[in-house]
C-alpha cells in the first residue's frame, strides 16, 4: 500500500508584523579609529558618510544582541514564544561554526518549538531572511517567524587596516513575520557572484591560523572599490527587478532601506533609481555604521520610530555584500 502524505498549508500572504533593534551603548568615534590608521575624520565622513559608529562591549555576543533585538520585535508583534516556528540568524560574525546562534536565541526567548538556522549570506543575509521567511509562511512550515540580522564585527576587524577598520560596526535588528489576508512581502530577487569571492574575504582561514603558529588571526579583508563598482553598477537592476517583480512603482514607494554599505553608494543607488526627490532614504550609516546583515532592520527601526517613515508603507529593501551575494524586495512596513 502507497503511504499517503498530507502535504503542508500555509498563509497566502506573508507579512512584517514588528521589528525591533539592538544598539551597543559604547560609541566609537572617527578620531578614536584614527588612532590606529593614517585617516581623518574629515575623510571617513566624506568618502564613507560615518560620523561615529557603535562597538559592542568585549563580553556582549552577537547571541546577546541578536536576542534583545528579537525580544523588541517578539514583545511588539504580540505573538507568543511558543508559536514562533523558525527563527533565522543571519550573521558572519558568531565566533562558534557549531553550534548555531539562532539555537541559543531561541533558547533565551523561550522560542521552544522554532526551528533555528543562521544564514552566512553577509550584508545580503537580512534580505535572503525575509525571502526564505514568507516563504516558509506561505509554503507552511511555519506560521510565525523571526528574522535577525546581527553583527560584532569589531571582533573581526584589523583595527590597523585603513582600507575596512572605518567602516564596520556593531548591532542587531530584527523582525517578526507572520500570516497576511493582502500581499505584503513581494517576490525576493537573489543571486550571488562568487567569482569575485575575494572581493570581501578573510586574510585566512581558522585552520590556517592554527597550522601557522596562531600568527596573524584572521581578520575581513576588502577590496573597496571593486565592492564599491560592483554595487553601483548592479545593484540598481536589482532593486528594479524587485519593484517590477512586486508590481510597485518607484511612485508608490514610501521608503528606500538599503544595506549601509557607505553613504556614497545609498547615494548613488538613489541617483541610478532615480528616486523621487522627496522620498525618505535610510541613511543611518552616519551614526551606526556599516553593521553588515544588521543594517537593514536597524535602519528600518529608526526610521519607523522617529516617524519618518510610515507604518503600512511599501519599502524597497536591498541587501548587497561578500560573496558577492544580494537580495532585495518589496516591504509593507509594519
Ligand atoms: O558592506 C559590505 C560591502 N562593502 C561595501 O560596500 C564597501 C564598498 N567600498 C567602499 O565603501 C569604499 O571603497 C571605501 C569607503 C572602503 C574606500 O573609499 P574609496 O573612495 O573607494 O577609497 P579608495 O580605496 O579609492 O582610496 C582613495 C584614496 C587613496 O589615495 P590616493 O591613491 O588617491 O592618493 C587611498 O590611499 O584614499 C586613500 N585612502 C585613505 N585615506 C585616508 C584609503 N583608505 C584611506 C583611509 N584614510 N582610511
Amino acid at each position: 500500500m502507497t503511504a499517503v502524505i498530507t502535504p503542508t498549508t500555509g498563509a497566502k500572504y506573508a507579512k512584517i508584523m514588528a521589528v525591533g533593534s539592538y544598539r551597543p551603548e559604547r560609541i566609537v568615534t572617527n578620531a578614536e579609529i584614527c588612532e590606529h590608521i593614517d585617516s581623518s575624520d574629515e575623510w571617513i565622513r566624506e568618502r564613507s558618510g560615518i560620523i561615529e559608529r557603535r562597538y559592542a562591549a568585549p563580553d556582549e555576543s552577537v547571541v546577546d544582541m541578536g536576542t534583545a533585538a528579537a525580544a523588541l520585535a517578539l514583545s511588539r508583534s504580540g505573538v507568543a514564544p511558543s508559536e514562533i516556528g523558525m527563527i533565522l540568524t543571519a550573521n558572519v560574525t558568531h565566533p562558534y561554526p557549531t553550534p548555531a546562534a539562532a539555537a541559543e536565541i531561541a533558547y533565551r526567548i523561550g522560542a521552544i518549538n522554532a526551528g533555528a538556522l543562521d544564514i552566512a549570506a553577509a550584508c545580503a543575509g537580512f534580505c535572503y531572511g525575509v525571502g526564505i521567511a514568507n516563504d516558509l509562511i506561505c509554503g507552511g512550515t511555519a506560521k510565525y517567524v523571526i528574522v535577525i540580522g546581527v553583527e560584532k564585527l569589531s571582533d573581526w576587524v584589523n583595527p590597523s587596516d585603513r582600507g575596512s577598520a572605518f567602516i564596520f560596526a556593531d548591532g542587531a535588528g530584527a523582525v517578526v513575520i507572520g500570516p497576511s489576508d493582502h500581499p505584503a512581502i513581494g517576490p525576493t530577487i537573489w543571486g550571488s557572484d562568487g567569482a569575485q569571492k575575494d572581493a570581501i574575504t578573510m586574510t585566512q582561514s581558522l585552520i590556517d591560523y592554527r597550522n601557522n603558529g596562531g600568527e596573524m588571526f584572521p581578520a575581513l579583508a576588502m577590496q573597496g572599490q571593486q565592492v564599491f563598482r560592483w554595487a553601483v553598477s548592479e545593484m540598481p537592476k536589482v532593486a528594479m527587478r524587485a519593484l517590477a517583480a512586486a508590481g510597485v512603482e518607484l511612485t508608490d514607494l514610501a521608503a528606500f532601506i538599503p544595506h549601509q554599505a557607505n553613504m556614497r553608494i545609498t547615494d548613488a543607488l538613489a541617483k541610478a533609481l532615480k528616486l523621487p526627490a522627496n522620498l525618505p532614504i535610510a541613511r543611518d550609516i552616519a551614526y551606526t555604521g556599516n553593521t553588515s546583515a544588521a543594517s537593514i532592520p536597524l535602519a528600518m527601526d529608526r526610521m519607523l520610530t522617529a516617524g519618518e517613515i510610515p507604518s503600512g508603507g511599501a519599502a524597497l529593501l536591498i541587501g548587497f555584500g561578500a560573496g558577492l551575494a544580494y537580495a532585495a524586495q518589496v516591504v509593507l512596513l509594519p
